[in-house]
């Protein structure tokens, strides 16, 4: 692999996904791209790289960036977050939110483990909520997780790693090898491919985000432009979920921490009071 290949790939993917690929993650370049490289009918992965750089082929940019996206997911991904949700978030929109309905979205689905952990959650609590309907929307870059996501369809590892024992009773299927989860449930999520570096407008008012475990790739510039424009959909008195190894502190002053919550972040209104208007958005 040429420094100059190797050099236009890590701007192509930052420009395409805000992924940045430092110096210590030069090996996945070979252990993600071989098999593309492979499939495309490439010689080598050093082949694949020369023709990305000499060409400018949609497609071919489009299955490597893709290929390069870490999907690493699993259901009730750190507990925490999905405890906070019953027990504090929960319970403070359901008094608020007379129609009923909670929006919220995944913003770094992946293949659907975190937004079905909240549909099979919030159907175990059916009894207690009969009124709240949550609207939940899963999106990704990735349309490879977005096509699995969506076919509900999970391996014997994914459903042991996170998964209850009795939500995987309740709520799957044994389908030859592989467990599908109920309709009722695949049904609960609309997924469809975004990409957060883009104008992110179409999301619409959201009362709950998880962006979890996708800013960690970025740079301190994109996760601040990422962090304010999901800023600008969430629901003044809404809640943005951040994954465990992130945070906004130091990037943007649009959230606060909530006390002795972690990862659970809300507007900071006041910070929002003393900033210049902007219209239109
Ligand atoms: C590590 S997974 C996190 C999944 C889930 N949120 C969790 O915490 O378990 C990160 C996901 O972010 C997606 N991703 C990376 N860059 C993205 C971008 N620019 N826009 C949207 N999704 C992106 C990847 O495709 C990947 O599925």
């Amino acid at each position: 692999m040429s420094p100059e290949d190797t050099e236009h790939l890590a701007a192509m993917l930052k420009q395409r996904s805000g992924l940045i690929l430092g110096s210590d993650k030069t090996y996945l370049i070979e252990s993600r791209l071989a098999p593309v490289a492979r499939r495309e009918g490439f010689a080598n992965v050093a082949a694949l790289l020369t023709s990305l750089r000499t060409r400018r082929d949609e497609k071919l940019i489009y299955t490597v960036t893709d290929a390069m996206t870490t999907n690493e997911t699993f259901f009730f991904r750190d507990k925490t977050p999905f405890d906070q949700f019953k027990s504090d978030v929960l319970p403070a929109l359901a008094k608020t939110r007379l129609s009923g309905d909670i929006k919220i979205w995944c913003a770094a689905a992946s293949t659907g483990q975190e937004p079905y952990s909240l549909a099979m959650m919030m159907e175990d609590m059916r009894h207690q909520y009969p009124r709240i309907n949550l609207d939940i929307l899963g999106t990704d870059i990735s349309e490879r997780c977005l096509e699995k996501a969506q076919s509900g369809l999970y391996t014997q590892f994914e459903v042991q790693r996170g998964l209850p024992i009795q939500m995987m009773v309740k709520y799957f299927e044994k389908v030859d090898e592989m467990w599908r989860l109920s309709p009722k449930i695949r049904q609960a999520i609309r997924f469809r491919k975004l990409n957060l570096l883009d104008n992110l407008h179409s999301v619409g008012r959201q009362d709950v985000i998880y962006c979890r475990n996708v800013l960690i790739y970025f740079d301190l510039e994109t996760k601040k432009r990422v962090l304010e424009q999901i800023a600008n959909l969430l629901a003044d008195d809404g809640y943005l979920f951040l994954g465990a190894a992130e945070t906004v502190l130091g990037i943007t002053d649009a959230f606060k921490p909530m006390t002795g919550m972690r990862g659970l972040y809300v507007k900071n209104t006041a910070a929002a009071a003393t900033a210049p208007r902007r219209f239109g958005t």
